[in-house]
């Protein structure tokens, strides 16, 4: 049975809900009183809307090692009448989610799921006069809900803030839901902007004061790809949309012929102008959005991100993409327009998972990636956003397909659980950093503590027996514990510890394996001869993630 907390009692919630603090340069989750590391998985988009089809899966997850399920929760099912809402779903997931010691990001999936509109109640779907969509140049509706329309964005807010009531009331003192992220991959897809008359209207006006006004406050600090657009079009302190950041092409107008391979006509859409269209949509689903958070902050303030697809090399316009959505080159604009949103996060299947990472810990940007891979490439990406990015959560999609114990991201999660104590109490204090390595890539060199370290991939040679098939993604996590102690854990990786002084050398004092339990180390081999070949490099087996205490000495 859930109890439910009443208003009162409500008005004295205590510093244990789930809020974000900082720690240095990070921002960590903080949950009944702790740092909490989200060692996630994001179900399919239908799972959770059946607690039958759950049933078998809650054990699966647990076998996992997941602390915390991604769960859709949509509007369509929670108020499938208007004013009337039904949280019997809401509330069995609470149920198995606390029955199996686990905790909860719910997904408000309501005006908008991937760009379109399909999880608002029919009778919101059907009532387009009073819940308007999105227009084109030839005046067709797309099924999008438009962001010019207060009946829709109130709506939304509405039922938002009844759940977030309803969550306030059953689970304000248990903490089982962590976050929520509100909506689902927004923006405007199959054109680059909405073009209704309510839009082309805003969009031939000058671009707000407050928002010139921020974007000026703030220029030190913006986003590059923003300031070059900028900068391009004449770094203009008023002026419509397109007289500040250059005019657009409009969708129909015809740009190649039928000729033309895919791969020339991404080239030419490259060089084509987009971001007036861009900026204004994210403009708009920024303060929208903001309306929605906000409304369910006031009933139960707990941390609220907005998640991004991300333009990919294949699908370079607006439009292929989601136009407006959280990606990096409009984050200044989603910190305008949405201070109810605490995180813009990356659904992040990109090849170039570092570099998005750099990207969305710009400025502050606390890092959760709500969907991503799973798989031996999963594990390494989760190890190397804990440690080299501070991230708060890691959350492959799909979880249903891959749950289980027999997991490259079960003994992932495995291991990160065992070490996150010593993870989280270095975040944001430059005492630790990761690396990406995998069969291809060469050596990586870097500063930490008093030493220079080079990480490489490697593999055992044949003669130790070993299987030498895995060619990675692999992560190497390093934390520097004194003036000449490390930790070292990855797998399949080579560590030279050097000098920044050229004239003197370093020598491996003493180097030990083990693993952490309870938050103690135990330790196991004491590694020398062949596992520390010439006494000067550390080898991580190839098996598994594990760990190495080191002691370096100095000698010239
Ligand atoms: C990204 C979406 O955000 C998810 O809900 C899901 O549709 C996946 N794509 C499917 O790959």
């Amino acid at each position: 049975m859930l109890v439910a907390l009443n208003a009162h009692a409500q008005t004295k919630l205590d510093s244990s809900v789930p809020r974000l603090e900082k720690q240095g340069a990070a921002t960590q989750l903080v949950v009944d009183g702790k740092p909490f590391p989200v060692l996630g998985a994001e179900l399919h988009n239908s799972s959770a809307s059946s607690l039958e089809y759950m049933k078998p899966l809650w054990p699966k997850l647990v076998a996992s090692h997941l602390n915390t399920v991604l769960a859709t929760v949509s509007w369509e099912l929670i108020e499938p009448q208007e004013g009337k809402f039904d949280f019997r779903l809401v509330d069995g997931l609470l149920q198995e989610a606390r029955t199996n010691d686990l905790h909860l990001v719910l997904l408000w999936f309501a005006s908008w799921k991937n760009g379109k509109s399909n999880y608002q109640p029919l009778w919101v779907k059907t009532n387009q006069a009073r819940f308007p969509l999105i227009q084109n140049e030839q005046g067709k509706s797309l099924a999008t809900l438009t962001t010019f329309s207060d009946a829709n964005r109130d709506a939304d807010a509405r039922a938002f803030a009844a759940l977030m009531r309803h969550l306030r009331e059953v689970d304000g003192e248990k903490h089982t839901v962590l976050m929520i992220q509100v909506e689902n991959e927004v923006g405007v897809l199959e054109d680059s902007r909405d073009r209704s008359p309510a839009a082309n209207e805003a969009f031939a006006k000058p671009v707000p004061k407050d928002l010139m006004n921020y974007l000026i406050q703030h220029k030190a600090t913006l986003a590059p790809e923003l300031l070059k657009v900028w900068a391009a079009n004449g770094n203009k302190t008023s002026g419509t949309w397109e007289e500040v950041f250059g005019p657009c092409k409009p969708a129909s107008v015809e740009l190649y012929g039928p000729d033309l391979t895919d791969e020339k006509k991404n080239i030419y859409w490259r060089q084509l102008n987009w971001a007036s269209d861009e900026f204004f949509m994210a403009w708009r689903y920024s303060m929208y959005v903001n309306k929605v958070a906000a409304a369910g902050k006031a009933e139960y303030d707990i941390p609220m991100y907005v998640n991004a697809w991300l333009q990919q090399s294949g699908c370079p316009r607006p439009g292929e993409y989601p136009s407006g959505g959280p990606v990096p080159q409009v984050h200044d604009l989603w910190r305008f327009g949405a201070p109810a949103i605490d995180i813009l996060s990356p659904d992040l299947y990109i090849e170039q998972f570092a570099e998005t990472c750099a990207r969305y810990t710009r400025n502050g940007n606390p890092l959760f990636i709500p969907e991503s891979k799973a798989g031996v490439q999963g594990a390494a990406q989760a190890i190397y956003a804990f440690g080299a990015c501070n991230a708060i959560g890691y959350s492959p999609f799909g979880v249903d397909r891959f749950a289980g114990s027999d997991t490259e991201l079960a003994r992932a999660y495995d291991f990160l659980s065992s070490v996150s104590p010593l993870i989280l109490a270095n975040q944001g204090k430059g005492t630790m950093t990761a690396v990406l390595l995998d069969a291809t890539n060469a050596t990586q060199t870097f500063l930490l503590g008093n030493y220079k370290i080079e990480a490489k991939f490697w593999v055992p040679p044949s003669w130790a027996h070993a299987t030498n098939t895995m060619t990675g993604p692999i992560a190497g996590l390093f934390i520097s514990t004194g003036p000449d102690d490390y930790i070292v854990m990855g797998r399949n990786l080579a560590v030279n510890f050097s000098s920044t002084n050229e004239t003197e050398n370093v020598g491996i004092g003493t180097d030990e394996e083990g693993v952490y339990q309870n938050d103690q180390w135990v330790p196991g081999r004491r590694l020398n001869g062949d596992e520390v070949p010439e006494w000067r490099t550390l080898h991580l087996r190839n098996d598994k993630y594990s760990i190495q205490h080191v002691k370096l000495y100095r000698y010239h």
